[in-house]
């Protein structure tokens, strides 16, 4: 079963094959950085103007280096859910508009579910039950995955997400757009120890999570302190490391409290370095494995789509002709 996947819930437009028996036979990914940096942020219109120019040329291009034609294929994937609703309805209507066209079932995926599933992409791949900590630009999630469609959320930010705390920061010490990647390249060259900063709810019990207060605790800083290189570098260091800290200390408290050895950690702030030294520490000691997607996998993809598409139609999971696209759309629905 040959699985098209498409991610268009942002500012990336993804579009990839894979196939259960080879793996993934082909993947390419138009980034809008660029585009949206002049802006400092994603401006939602033109993501959703970019991925109608983008969208077909790069179905177009997989397809060719896969050295497929639509006949070959047997199921389409679409991120159907949470991201900017401009940008979801672009990828929503090309897929089920050629699935309907070449015959052959579509999928709406959850964003965070591909963003969970995507270690399984890399060998070795982590095997259920694990912990899962989902930090992108939008969200930051502790999951308990027991299986396939088996989730409990334990814990998640009540304000901005780990990877939004990164791109704000980055603003206020007046980097650029994306955030993460400049700002923990800043804060390799910032000395450890000269700021402190808290780490948000980790005295209390419990797993949520909270950052918009470290962004405030920036704010000062930049004010009190002396604008120079090295200022702004160690500042960048203690944010870094606040973040990271608090996010290995929630880590390792789930996988005690559920007796979870393994980790998996995904989303755009798991490709950060100083985030995957510490987690690689704690879990050493916890005698645990920690698992993760390859660096261009940890951002938002076309692989990940039809990673988690392929698991859905496997299951002969099918959805009405017409489409919806969900802004909001929780991992678990209520019950
Ligand atoms: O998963 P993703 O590509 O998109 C969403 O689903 O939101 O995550 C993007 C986020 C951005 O906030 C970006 O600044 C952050 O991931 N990010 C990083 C790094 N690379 C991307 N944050 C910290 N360190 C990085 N190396
Ligand atoms: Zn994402």
């Amino acid at each position: 079963m040959r699985v098209l996947g498409i991610e268009t819930s942002c500012d990336e437009t993804g579009i990839a094959v894979f196939d259960p028996a080879r793996g993934l036979l082909a993947h390419a990914l138009h980034s809008q950085v660029d585009m949206h940096a002049t802006y400092g942020g994603v401006v939602p219109e033109l993501a959703s103007r970019d991925h109608i120019r983008r969208i077909i040329p790069l179905i177009r291009k997989v397809l060719d280096q896969a050295r497929l034609q639509p006949a070959d294929l047997d199921g389409i994937a679409y991120t159907a859910g949470p991201g900017l609703i401009g940008a979801l309805l672009v990828g929503a209507a090309v897929g089920r508009s050629l699935a309907y066209a070449w015959g052959i079932p579509a999928v709406g995926v959850h964003h965070m579910e591909a963003h969970l599933l995507a270690p399984m992409l890399e060998d070795p791949a982590p095997a259920f039950p694990f912990l899962a900590l989902l930090v992108s630009g939008g969200h930051t999630l502790l999951v308990k995955v027991s299986g396939f469609g088996d989730y409990e959320v334990l814990g998640e930010s009540q304000d901005d997400a780990a990877g939004e705390a990164f791109d704000k920061t980055a603003k206020l010490l007046g980097l650029g757009y994306p955030g993460g990647p400049v700002l923990s390249a800043l804060a390799e060259r910032g000395r450890s120890g000269r700021f402190q900063l808290p780490r948000p709810m980790t005295e209390r019990p419990g797993l949520d999570f909270s950052f918009s207060g470290l962004k405030t605790s920036v704010v000062n800083l930049v004010k009190s302190e002396a604008g120079d290189d090295q200022t702004r570098a160690d500042i960048a260091r203690a944010f870094v490391e606040a973040v990271v800290d608090t996010l290995v200390i929630k880590c390792r408290r789930a996988m005690e409290e559920f007796g979870l050895l393994t980790l998996v950690a995904a989303g755009g702030v798991s490709a950060n370095r100083q985030l995957r030294q510490s987690l690689g520490e704690m879990v050493r000691e916890a005698g645990g494995r920690v698992f993760y997607p390859r660096p261009e996998f940890c951002t938002d993809n076309g692989a990940m789509i039809a990673y988690a598409g392929y698991l859905h139609l496997r299951e002969g999971e099918t959805q009405p002709l017409s489409f919806e696209a969900w802004p909001r759309w929780p991992l678990v629905s209520e019950a």
